[in-house]
């Protein structure tokens, strides 16, 4: 029988399986006492890393090896002591339906070659789309992440408000909005001017009296302001922006309302989260990371909008070489509502973990972490000579060394950092250098935030 290199058998499909399954778990157990940073031997590791396939083939086994050596080489961000920036662990369920996905490789940017997959990432989407309490008429899409999202948002939201033309474009964010806005604006095609940073409250969210203020001096300048930008939970300091107002300035001056859930939209599925995100129902768009608070594996966003039509005016067209492919009905061409066009089955990595885990342990796990926030806050504030910011929105907590200069506070996440059990980072809020921790990686609990306090008091310099 012919064998051809590029296509394994049976039993060699299932040793590699087997043996890349048994890596995970072992990998897997391993994260409570993994260090949070693992760096040591990347210079001896590179030079094998960077080298060019051979001609010949290379054992599997030395080259699982060779994955496993560059994956460890990294900061943990799968594990418990990740609290730095925006964790979310990566759920081991859906990194086999992403395995299974790929597998199968089947293409679902178009609905009818694989009408089943496509209908598996949009039950996820409606789920979503009357969890927000978005009209019928709202659609859903998995994208690469939140920037992308962001960015399909904006085109959509471009094109609707502004036309063909848009160089007087005028859209509002704050300081605190996250970088990926102005960048999808300039991929966009908006000037740089196009991006309006509005001055927030005492508390950090966008202020609704200085947005109204400046929508109506740019219409005076001859702008057209045309989209507000409201962060649920920013990621400086996971403040939720006051959306009812600002949904109400963005009706009442007829812009398009965009809510960037990227870090804090999935809290809607706690109580407290749905107290707190009130107003997110009338947004036009939003964007949610299930690579962060669902937490999946990296490279999974979401984008729902309120009007489907708005989506499909911006992204739909017609090609000779797609005829043969008639649309499916109650289903999507996903490649008419982004700038994509072949695509993966984003489907079963959000699909599997949610059906088989159900969404409860979902909401307890971000209840947890909402608990878990206000447990550092409260330990933290306890402690005269730490300085801590407003208490939690959501899982992200800011403290800085009372009086002391920035060299120092910058010293002080060195020595946190260091013990290897917990990854924090840093940001700066007014100017000032500011230590944050952000609680959201599935697998942290009470254990290893008591542990993040404790070291956190325990590393203050004395003074
Ligand atoms: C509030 C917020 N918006 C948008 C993004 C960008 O998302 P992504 O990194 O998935 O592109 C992030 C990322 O951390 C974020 O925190």
């Amino acid at each position: 029988m012919t064998s051809y290199p590029l296509e394994p058998t049976r039993a060699e499909m299932l040793a590699m399986s087997e043996a890349g399954a048994r890596m995970l778990a072992d990998f897997v157990e391993g994260l409570p006492g993994a260090p949070s940073v693992d760096l040591d031997g990347l210079d001896d590791l590179l030079p094998a890393l960077l080298a060019p396939p051979d001609e010949k083939p290379r054992d599997f086994d030395v080259l699982l090896g060779r994955l496993q050596a560059a994956a460890a080489a990294s900061v943990e961000t799968a594990g418990p002591s990740y609290l730095a920036y925006i964790p979310g662990g990566g759920l081991f369920a859906s990194a086999l339906g992403e395995f299974l996905a790929r597998g199968h490789n089947r293409y679902t940017g178009v609905a009818g070659l694989a009408p089943g997959l496509v209908a598996m990432e949009q039950g996820v989407m409606r789920w979503l789309c009357g969890e927000f309490q978005l009209p019928t008429a709202a659609t859903g899409i998995a994208t690469t992440g939140g920037s992308i999202a962001t960015l399909t948002a904006l085109v959509a939201a471009r094109e609707h408000m502004l036309g063909e033309t848009f160089s007087d474009a005028a859209l509002y964010v704050t300081a605190h909005t996250h970088r990926c806005v102005a960048k999808a604006a300039r991929v966009a095609g908006l000037p740089a001017s196009a991006v309006r940073v509005v001055p927030t409250t005492d508390d950090l969210r966008m202020d609704p009296a200085e947005a109204a203020r400046m929508i109506a001096a740019d219409r005076a300048a001859g702008r057209r302001p045309a989209v507000v930008v409201a962060t649920a939970g920013t990621t400086d300091t996971g403040t939720i922006d006051d959306l009812e107002a600002l949904a109400d300035l963005a009706a009442a001056e007829r812009l398009w309302f965009h809510v960037d859930g990227a870090y804090g939209g999935f809290f809607h599925l706690t109580e407290r989260g749905r107290r707190r995100l009130a107003g997110i129902e009338r947004a036009d768009s939003i964007v949610l990371d299930p690579h962060k608070a669902l937490f999946l594996p990296y490279g999974t966003g979401v984008l729902l909008v309120r009007d489907h039509n708005l989506l499909q005016a911006a992204f739909a067209g017609d090609a000779n070489y797609l005829q043969d492919l008639g649309s499916d009905g109650d289903l999507p061409d996903y490649n008419s509502l982004t700038p994509e066009l072949t695509r993966e089955a984003r489907g079963p990595r959000l699909w599997l973990p949610l059906h088989l885990h159900g969404v409860a342990a979902f909401r307890d796990a971000l209840d947890e972490k909402l608990d878990l926030a206000i447990e550092v806050h409260t330990a933290l504030a306890d402690d005269p000579r730490i300085e801590v910011g407003d208490a939690p929105d959501l899982t992200v907590v800011t403290f800085r060394l009372r009086g002391r200069p920035e060299a120092e506070q910058a010293r002080w996440l060195e020595r946190i950092n260091a013990a290897g059990r917990v990854f924090l980072s840093s940001t700066r809020i007014g100017g000032e250098y500011t230590l944050r921790l952000c609680v959201l990686a599935h697998r942290t609990h009470a254990d290893r935030i008591h542990e993040a306090i404790d070291l956190i008091r325990g590393c203050v310099p004395a003074g």
